[in-house]
């Protein structure tokens, strides 16, 4: 796919559902009893594999409509052993939360995912399962493909999550579920808590307490959870999008409606404020348990280069390579430190957004955890380069906006991945005004 300068974007920008809280609202689904009515589903790739998945392991899961699914779920510790092998795709999160959700059930299950996943370190996950009795074979390093053999009989556990990851905190809290007794998680660093709150939704016994160690999650095991009404937000990682697109298109003015603003997921929008961003949250209200605005992006040509703090990184986690985008239009360097868990993504994001950037004229400077982009200024990126998109959907469409403002156009040599978590990127974007098309055969 390509992008070229394009004149100012304007109008509404209707992202799709969020896709954290759209695996959870399927698996809490299909971990209670009865029927579970969502909508405003992610009807991207990743869901959908997850929603498959649950299918797998006993759950009856049909769509009624554009966005609107029902979960006949089979209750806490009720999944049936799965009779294929479980093919998450592209989602790290998927594959992460169902095999903590099936870690505590007496079957086994055997986990895959394409090329990008099945390079993931999944150690993480399969380290605290064990304390559960999990028994985990995969290949060298913690990698898909990989057999769990679930516990017969658990008991809840006591366990800090040693890296910033939601996505192990949720395993955890998932395997507990179907464990006798209290299991508490410690995060030093507060990661996103949708778990937690859709857990308490579901009428699961869960508190968080915040301690000097960090926040603390103490989850009651085996509770019934009832089937809920979830309306899902709408995704702040893909409004990202078009609002940085916004930010850095001379002439702009979009509205992007019904933003999920949970604060442990809101730091992109704290940071381009910080960079002099015309960014403004209009109706602020709660839906469903979290905070939602409706988000308004101007062109912002005076855009400064910021220091972003390693305490801000796990609510932005999904939003360096974007980021990295807008900052190469500021004036100054932007610093992104405590950013280390970016080299385990979809791809490795500093790796894939420096070899971009600099091949469209931006210089970076890297290290292990930190990145450093020195902005050009608006008018100053010289674009004209092809990336690799690395089946990675956010470098993707990370580059197609940096050719909206560029110089020279900017081309991906694949845009399939986007469908992992925006399916509807391209339109949306092209209705805005953008200047984005499919180059080649
Ligand atoms: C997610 C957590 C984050 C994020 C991912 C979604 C989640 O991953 O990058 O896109 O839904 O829990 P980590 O928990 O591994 O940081």
């Amino acid at each position: 796919m390509m992008s070229r300068k394009s004149a100012g974007l304007s109008g509404e920008a209707h992202v799709p559902g969020d896709k954290s809280i759209s695996h959870r609202a399927l698996i809490l689904g299909a971990l209670s009893v009865g029927e579970t009515r969502i909508e405003g589903l992610l009807e991207g790739q990743d869901v959908l594999d997850t929603g498959r998945a649950m299918r797998a392991f006993g759950a009856e899961v049909t769509q009624t409509g554009p966005g609107s699914w029902r979960v006949h779920g089979v209750g806490v510790g009720g999944f049936a052993e799965p009779g294929g092998v479980i093919d998450c795709g592209n989602s790290g999160t998927g594959v992460r939360l169902i095999m903590g959700a099936m870690a505590t059930c007496p079957i086994t299950a055997t986990f895959t995912g394409d090329a990008s996943l099945n390079s993931r370190p999944m150690a993480r996950v399969t380290d605290p399962l064990a304390l559960f009795g999990a028994r985990a074979v995969g290949r060298a390093g913690g990698r898909l493909p990989m057999t769990i053999v679930g516990a017969r009989e658990a008991f809840g556990i006591t366990y800090t999550v040693p890296v910033p990851s939601a996505q192990v905190k949720s395993a955890v809290l998932l395997a507990a579920l179907n464990a006798r007794g209290e299991t508490r998680v410690t995060e030093a660093e507060a990661t996103r808590d949708h778990t937690e709150r859709m857990l308490a939704g579901f009428g699961a016994e869960i508190e968080t307490e915040v301690t000097e160690a960090g926040r603390v999650i103490i989850l009651q095991g085996q509770p019934e959870l009832k089937p809920q009404d979830i309306t899902v937000p709408r995704d702040p990682s893909s409004a990202a999008f078009p609002v940085c697109a916004a930010l850095i298109t001379e002439g702009s003015d979009v509205l992007v409606p019904n933003i999920g603003l949970n604060a442990t997921r809101a730091g992109l929008f704290t940071t381009l404020r910080e960079m002099g961003a015309d960014l403004t949250y209009e109706n602020m209200r709660e839906e469903g348990g979290e905070p939602v605005a409706d988000l308004r992006a101007k062109f912002s040509p005076g855009l400064k280069g910021v220091e972003v703090p390693p305490a801000r990184a796990a609510s932005m986690i999904d939003e360096y390579p974007v980021l990295s985008v807008v900052a190469s239009f500021a004036e100054g360097r932007t610093e992104m430190r405590g950013v280390k868990e970016l080299r385990v993504k979809e791809s490795d994001r500093i790796d894939a957004m420096a070899q971009g950037l600099r091949a469209a004229g931006v210089d970076v400077d890297e290290g292990e955890d930190w990145w450093a982009v020195e902005g050009r200024g608006h008018g100053g990126v010289t674009g004209g380069a092809t990336v690799e998109s690395r089946l990675d959907h956010r470098i993707a469409m990370s580059f197609l906006v940096m050719g909206l403002a560029s110089e020279a156009p900017m081309q991906v040599d694949d845009g399939g991945p986007i469908a992992t978590s925006f399916p509807i990127f391209e339109d949306l974007m092209t209705g805005l005004g953008a200047q984005i098309e499919r180059a080649g055969p």
